[in-house]
């Protein structure tokens, strides 16, 4: 029995490990800094992937004069930070091949002709733009996996690509156009990062998004979007869309994709949340920070952080959030982040039955014409409760399904105590 659960935790461990890295990525940044708890592995995280492996047989040591291939990864050739201005000849048996920080201006197919099992190019902080991109030369190389060209030139999205990719990253370029025919051809592909560029509605507008059958991620943020982007496959979990001027979200969009794990829209325009919209089984992290929200949404049952600061929000109504209590199946948030919005007056209690596993609630300051004697004393609330207050309070959830908000007031003082 102990071997078994010992090989299954081993098992989950590896699962998790290979799912963090297949969603490394870019870090969002410092907006999380205040958050305590980050132990989760589901953000959006950056963690290189790159495997260099060491091959069992001798290599021809075959390097462009360039560049350095460490005998130690002789897959690998390193041609970054050199000043470069064109890509060196490309030996047969490269895989990895690193070209960042330079100033190359072209991509042209000569000196990638002999470089038929290349997996990663890394071509990011050079000066690439799209017309100079010789037309199929990313196409060919047919075990392309990885292409990172962020920090570069590119006015369009970049096609023909491989079959084979599965990671882009596009990220601080200035495409505001997307071809008819971009996102054909990438069946693979499971990250896709489009973040600083200058993609507006019109770019993504019957952009079939939902051929790419297995695209988990997929980053649009500092872009100029009004709208949600249309026609996302049902596969995505991450979707990151901080910082566009997205002003609403279409009742119902989330249902065609339930598969959603993290969803990041601080720094936009949102003002009125269809109160069903995030109605996601598997939602464990929601960032709504930084709009114009005035009223709160039903939080669904998996999500575990939300983050709601900066807002207009006066009242958080709890029973908006949290309309029945289901005690077989108790709602999993553990931290909320309520600062800044236009709040007079604590969290009602029942928040503490509605979220039995809530640990903090940042409440911070509050903006607005508020009463300096209504900011409370401490900004923050962490329960610390023992298993037998936290069955007390259980207790006392079950013979209070009627209470009136009068109630939830006097209840304050007894959890003030317990959440300093
Ligand atoms: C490709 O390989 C051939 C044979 O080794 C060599 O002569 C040629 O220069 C190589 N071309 C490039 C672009 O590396
Ligand atoms: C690619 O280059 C960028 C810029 O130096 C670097 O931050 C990144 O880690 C590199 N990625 C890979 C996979 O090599
Ligand atoms: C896509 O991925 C699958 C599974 O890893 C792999 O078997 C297949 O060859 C890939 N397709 C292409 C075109 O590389
Ligand atoms: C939002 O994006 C704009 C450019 O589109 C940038 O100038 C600004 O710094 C970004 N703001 C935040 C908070 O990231
Ligand atoms: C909270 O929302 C519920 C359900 O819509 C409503 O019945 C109740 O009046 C609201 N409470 C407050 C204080 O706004
Ligand atoms: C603040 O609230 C106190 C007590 O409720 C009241 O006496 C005082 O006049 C209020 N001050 C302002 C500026 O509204």
């Amino acid at each position: 029995m102990g071997i078994l659960s010992q090989l299954a935790i081993i098992h989950l461990l590896l699962w998790a490990a290979m799912v963090v890295c297949q969603h490394e990525d870019y870090d969002f940044g410092d907006e999380y800094d205040e958050e305590p708890d980050h132990e989760h592995p589901y953000y959006f995280n950056f963690h290189p992937s790159t495997q260099h492996e060491v091959p069992h047989f001798p290599i021809p040591a075959q390097c462009a004069r360039e560049c350095f291939c460490p005998p130690t990864f002789p897959l690998s050739m390193y041609c970054d930070h050199r000043k470069l201005t064109t890509i060196p000849n490309i030996p047969i048996h490269i895989q990895q091949l690193y070209l960042q920080n330079n100033d190359i201006e072209a991509v042209l197919a000569g000196p990638f002709t002999n470089a038929t099992i290349l997996r990663e190019i890394n071509l990011s902080y050079n000066k690439i733009k799209f017309h100079m991109i010789d037309h199929g030369v990313f196409a060919k190389l047919s075990n392309l996996v990885q292409l990172h060209l962020q920090h570069n030139e590119l006015e369009e999205f970049p096609f023909p690509l491989p079959r084979s990719l599965e990671r882009l990253l596009l990220g601080f370029n200035k495409i505001s156009r997307i071809s008819r025919h971009a996102l054909e051809g990438l069946p693979n592909i499971t990250m896709l990062d489009l973040c600083n560029n200058f993609l507006d509605d019109s770019a993504l507008k019957g952009k079939q998004f939902s051929i790419l059958k297995n695209l988990m991620q997929i980053n649009l943020c500092n872009n100029r979007l009004q709208t949600m982007p249309p026609d996302l496959p049902p596969s995505l979990m991450y979707l990151s869309l901080e910082n566009n001027s997205i002003s609403y979200i279409p009742e119902n969009y989330f249902s065609r994709l339930p598969k959603i794990i993290a969803l990041r829209m601080s720094h936009n325009n949102l003002q009125n949340i269809p109160h069903n919209a995030f109605n996601l089984p598997n939602l464990l992290e929601l960032n709504l920070g930084h709009n114009k929200l005035k009223q709160v949404f039903y939080i669904p049952r998996s999500l575990q952080h939300l983050y709601i600061e900066d807002n207009d929000i006066e009242i958080i109504n709890v029973t908006l959030m949290c309309p029945s209590i289901d005690p077989m199946n108790t709602n999993q948030l553990t931290y909320v982040r309520v600062d800044q919005n236009k709040l007079t007056a604590p969290i009602s209690t029942y928040a503490f039955f509605c979220f039995p596993h809530i640990r903090t609630i940042y409440y911070g300051e509050q903006n607005g014409n508020v009463n300096k004697s209504t900011q409370l004393r401490t900004p923050v609330f962490r329960r610390f409760l023992t298993p037998e207050e936290y069955d007390e309070t259980e207790d006392d959830h079950e013979t209070s399904d009627h209470e009136t908000e009068e109630d939830h007031e006097t209840e304050d003082n007894y959890f003030h105590a317990n959440f300093q």
